[in-house]
């Protein structure tokens, strides 16, 4: 095959109204047969997108396929932009720049390069932009998609008023072990869950209508399987069997590319011997091709050159080749893609892959509708950051995102009884509690666990910082900082980090009553902690809202509601330890000999000041056919003395059949909120679909057989009834 090096061919600068009249002519191409999928305005950008690629070099191609790192503001950086050599801006968590930077980058493209190809800048916007909500996996215990919807909703406004277009976000990478310091990123251990809440915050950031310009391309990462790194340590490869990698990491991806989700961006681990950055059968094939994704695919940072390091790539531009060939449309950071053109000479590649790339770029911007409006308007960054509405809702978010674990004798909320409560301990005056990717949030706006406690102190309560002897309760506040979890931040020992147990049990000498607060961002062993406190509440890193919040759960303006969305090991020795496992053949009998097998607080957990009662399980049929559904249903009763929210949850487990099942799955969940004394008839929806198991090919098909159901608090408790999928295969 003759490849023609297309740099060599010199084209004078075009104007814009001749490009806008010749994407406004050209005809689309459909490549891939998609036509009826395609709405028409789809069809009308892919029109305009095919006319601009037949003026584009291929050097301006590859151009599009390069997302350059800012630190700063560098005349090379500049000259590339114009010379049509990048296609997108990474801005940097240090050094941040505004939206004068933002048009100053973006002038040079759309002003100074041939074709006036604007930039798209992405930045990690993960759990908040300037007001920053509780990290991802607090987030979950919330178990509100519409919270976190809302949550997202709103850091889009912010991020786009500083300049953003793409967040680098929802993480979805479904894990099971909480060494891995990513696990704060994640929404828990259950695929479910991080398919939910991932779809929540696609919708959030890109809405009905991404190219307004409060709103953010979604990226769904790291595609794939990055949250089973080996032994918890994180960039180790992972070994994922098929049927986990369809069943559970595959789940949310899934869902996040069904909610539109306009990029992916491949993640760093190898998986099973391919790097998946170099996985063109999960990449391109998968993704791409059988579940029709048509966004990009954007690599993580520096992943190209690592493929080097993984032992897959013996230089650049076999990195480069192995990473377009799987599928990865964009490098982010290092610059292996200017070996592209080489490779493409010397017959390596086909100039078809590098099309169907730089296709799937100007597809996104055209949808951001960067083309129409390239520039960030200069004046929303001073009235739409941390607005008093804003930091409401993180309160909001905070607050629901906060697990009471432990509550002996109601000792919270605190009463009229306290009249003196001593908040003390590392965490009590810390600000830096935004967790690992605090994005543009400031310490100085985070609301301490102390000042909100003693702003917000109903008349007659005294808040102190030091215990004496008319100290009536001891607020202990404990927990992991920040630079302990996160990307790069493994830990192989659980328990609070310190000599934080030995100052809890220090407490024990007031002989006071003691509430132990935990700022945590991923599952911690408790059981030195539990032990030593009355009671016990999971606070996480609940960002800039951090101590109002804490104040409305302590106080009881708020009845705490959240709920596990992983399981908390008694052991680094239990790891991994999830509710969704399989059975084994010898279940009571697969333990060790030192530990019981259950886990601390099981996923679903979660104490309320109130109390529930589940009563009168029952099922509109004991049968089921394929194609049907059958509705269950229970009476869920507040019992207790304070209105409050319960998380339903609703579980199944199919008894026996061609494959080996987990012992539960989670199917739904409904948040009901509960006046003291009330009750409500709570229903779920199970279709056939949901009992799908996955044939030798993988795909779902039905078997009949015995199907057991719970409707429950949590995933250790439950009323359960059974029922029969029957004439499956
Ligand atoms: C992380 C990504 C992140 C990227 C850009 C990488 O190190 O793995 O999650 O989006 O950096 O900051």
């Amino acid at each position: 095959m003759k490849f023609i090096k297309r740099s060599h061919i010199v084209f004078q600068s075009i104007p814009v109204i001749l490009i806008l009249m010749l994407l406004s002519q050209c005809g689309l191409q459909d490549r891939r047969g998609r036509e009826d999928k395609i709405s028409v305005s789809d069809r009308e950008i892919y029109r305009k997108v095919d006319s601009l690629m037949a003026l584009m070099t291929l050097e301006e191609k590859i151009g599009q396929m390069s997302q350059r790192f800012v630190p700063g503001v560098t005349n090379d950086l500049l000259a590339s932009i114009r010379n049509g050599r990048v296609g997108s801006l990474l801005n940097g968590l240090s050094n941040f720049y505004g939206p004068e930077e933002r048009n100053m980058f973006q002038r040079a493209a759309v002003e100074g390069s041939r074709l006036g190809i604007p930039l798209i800048f992405g930045h990690d916007v993960i759990h908040g932009f300037r007001t920053i909500f509780p990290v991802s996996l607090a987030q979950s215990c919330t178990w509100s998609p519409g919270m976190v919807e809302q949550a997202s909703v709103i850091a889009a406004r912010e991020a786009s008023a500083s300049g953003v277009d793409w967040a680098f976000a929802p993480m979805i990478d479904v894990s099971k072990d909480p060494r891995w310091g990513r696990i704060a990123e994640c929404y828990g251990e259950d695929p479910f869950l991080n398919a939910v809440f991932g779809a929540a915050v696609v919708k959030g950031f890109q809405g009905s209508d991404v190219s307004r310009t409060d709103k953010l391309v979604a990226c769904l990462k790291h595609f794939i399987g990055y949250g089973a790194a080996m032994g918890g340590r994180d960039y180790q490869y992972t070994d994922i069997p098929d049927i986990d990698m369809h069943e559970v990491y595959m789940v949310p991806y899934k869902a996040g590319v069904e909610a539109g989700a306009l990029t992916v961006m491949s993640a760093f681990n190898d998986i099973n011997g391919i790097p998946a950055t170099a996985n063109e059968k999960l990449v391109r094939e998968t993704l791409k091709d059988q579940w029709g994704f048509r966004g990009f695919v954007v690599s993580d940072w520096d992943a190209v050159i690592q493929l080097i390091d993984h032992g897959i790539a013996k230089d650049d531009e076999q990195a480069a080749i192995k990473t377009v060939r799987a599928g990865v449309d964009m490098e982010m950071k290092s610059d292996a893609f200017l070996q592209l053109p080489g490779a493409l000479d010397e017959g390596k590649i086909s100039e078809d892959i590098i099309d169907d790339a730089v296709r799937r770029i100007l597809y996104v911007k055209f949808r951001k509708g960067l083309f129409e409006h390239p520039y960030t308007d200069t004046t929303r960054i001073r009235t739409d950051l941390l607005t008093p509405e804003n930091r409401q809702f993180a309160r909001k978010v905070a607050r629901a995102s906060m697990v009471l674990l432990k509550n002996e004798h109601h000792i919270l909320p605190l009463s009229g009884k306290n009249r003196s409560v001593a908040v003390v301990g590392p965490f009590a005056k810390e600000s830096e509690l935004m967790g690992w990717w605090k994005s543009t949030g400031k310490t100085s706006d985070v609301v301490t666990p102390f000042n909100g406690m003693k702003e917000n102190a109903p008349a007659g309560l005294t808040v102190t910082d030091r215990i004496g002897s008319t100290t009536d309760l001891i607020i202990a506040c404990v927990g992991e900082g920040r630079d302990l979890f996160g990307e790069n931040h493994s830990r192989s020992n659980l328990r609070l980090p310190g000599n934080q147990e030995d100052f809890l049990s220090s407490l024990r000498k007031w002989n006071k009553p003691v509430v132990t607060v935990v700022f945590n961002g991923r599952p911690l062993d408790l059981t030195g902690v539990t032990g030593n406190s009355e009671a016990c509440l999971l606070a996480w890193h609940p960002g800039t809202e951090a101590g109002n919040a804490l104040a409305d759960v302590l106080y009881g303006n708020y009845n705490p509601s959240g709920k596990l969305t992983t399981s908390f090991p008694r052991s680094v020795g239990q790891i991994p330890v999830y509710y969704n496992h399989r059975n084994s053949g010898r279940p009571d009998k697969n333990k060790y000999v030192d530990e019981t097998s259950e886990p601390l607080f099981p996923f679903g957990f979660g104490l309320s000041y109130t109390t529930f009662a589940y009563d009168s399980l029952s099922l509109s049929s004991d049968l089921i056919q394929p194609g049907d559904s059958l509705v269950v249903s229970a009476l869920v009763s507040n019992t207790g003395n304070t209105a409050g929210n319960e998380i339903v949850q609703l579980y199944i487990r199919d008894l026996y059949g061609s494959t080996t099942r987990p012992v539960k799955e989670l199917k739904g969940f409904r948040k009901i909120f509960l006046q003291p004394g009330e009750s409500a008839k709570v229903s779920f929806i199970v279709g056939s679909e949901d009992l799908t198991v996955p044939d030798k090919n993988f795909h779902p098909v039905t078997e009949k057989g015995t199907f057991d159901v719970w409707v429950g608090p949590n995933s250790a408790e439950g009323l359960i009834e059974d029922f029969e999928l029957t004439d499956g295969r």
